[in-house]
């Protein structure tokens, strides 16, 4: 397939009388949501969709919302002709790519927040973030209306809030989560992987790592207060700049864990963010 195959959209109208037409025709629909910049662990989320639906959508849209005046909206990477080709070679049915005024009409005042697990974590170092991305996904759900959409557990606090902001809303729509792609060497694939420089590269594996020395530390009878600092340091003496968190919380909650004998039964979650130069990478594993 060449990539003029690929059926584009840009607004909310042209999305749902596409969409409206699967459904009426029985067909179920999955919607994949991304900022682009694709790689092979967004391509895992389409070919996940393709299993569990005959349609799927994936939607393009750098989101303002979620980014701080500070952070890299002007600099995330587009690249959206790439993507398109990617998608098409895929066999998707459908990008849904919206400008900015169609998804942030004039005027626009509306958001979602959602307290406690939306400001700890990620919330906590970038505040505002969740609003963003709940908001954003909320209106991508709305306006596509699948009946399934897919998440990365790479961003596994974005996750588990969207599944909770979906029941919290009655939105009509089966959310799932899949693992993450990682390189050869155990980085996590990213969009932003493309702004570390070789010698960053080389050190970026290191954040996977210490998730799991930790995981290590505690399935071996551990506790968190031993060995979360010495994790810490020596990141930074990998070569990391800055550590903003290294925790092992409840998967659903996001409330500390100290030892393995304190998840009663839950199940619980080892994550990460660093800054490694001026790229801020996330990682997280199942404890
Ligand atoms: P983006 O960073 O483009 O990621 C889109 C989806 O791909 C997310 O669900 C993310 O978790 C998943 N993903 C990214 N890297 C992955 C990897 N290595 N393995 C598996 N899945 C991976 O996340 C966003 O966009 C935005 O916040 C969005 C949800 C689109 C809202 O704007």
């Amino acid at each position: 397939m060449t990539e003029t195959s690929l059926h584009i959209v840009r607004s909310v109208d042209a999305v749902r009388m596409q969409v409206a037409g699967w459904r009426e025709g029985g067909e179920r629909v999955a919607l994949v949501p991304t900022m682009g910049a694709l790689h092979e662990g967004h391509l895992s989320l389409v070919h996940r969709a393709r299993q569990m639906a005959p349609r799927v959508c994936v939607s393009l849209f750098v989101n303002p919302t979620q980014f701080a005046a500070h952070e890299d909206l002007g600099s995330y990477p587009r690249t959206e002709a790439q993507d398109c080709a990617m998608l098409a070679a895929e066999g998707v049915d459908l990008l849904y790519a919206p400008d900015v005024a169609e998804m942030y009409p004039e005027g626009e005042i509306t958001r979602i927040t959602m307290p406690g697990i939306g400001d700890c974590l990620e919330g906590e170092h970038r505040p505002g973030f969740f609003t963003g991305v709940s908001t954003i996904v909320a209106k991508l759900l709305i306006q596509v209306a699948p009946q399934i959409a897919l998440f990365g557990e790479k961003d596994f606090q974005q996750l588990q809030i969207i599944r909770r902001m979906v029941i919290d809303l009655s939105l009509p729509v089966e959310i799932e989560g899949v693992a993450t792609v990682r390189e050869d060497d155990g980085l996590a694939l990213s969009s932003r992987n493309v702004y570390l420089t070789d010698e960053e590269r080389a050190v970026a594996p290191a954040l996977y790592m210490a998730l799991k020395s930790f995981r290590d530390h505690l399935h071996a009878g551990g506790a968190t207060s031993e060995v979360e600092q010495r994790l810490v340091d020596g990141l930074i003496a990998a070569g990391f700049t800055s550590v903003d968190y290294l925790s092992c919380r409840h998967s659903e909650g996001f409330s500390r864990i100290d030892d393995v004998a304190a998840l009663k039964g839950h199940q619980g979650r080892i994550l990460g963010a660093a800054k490694l130069g001026r790229t801020r990478l996330i990682d997280n594993i199942a404890l």
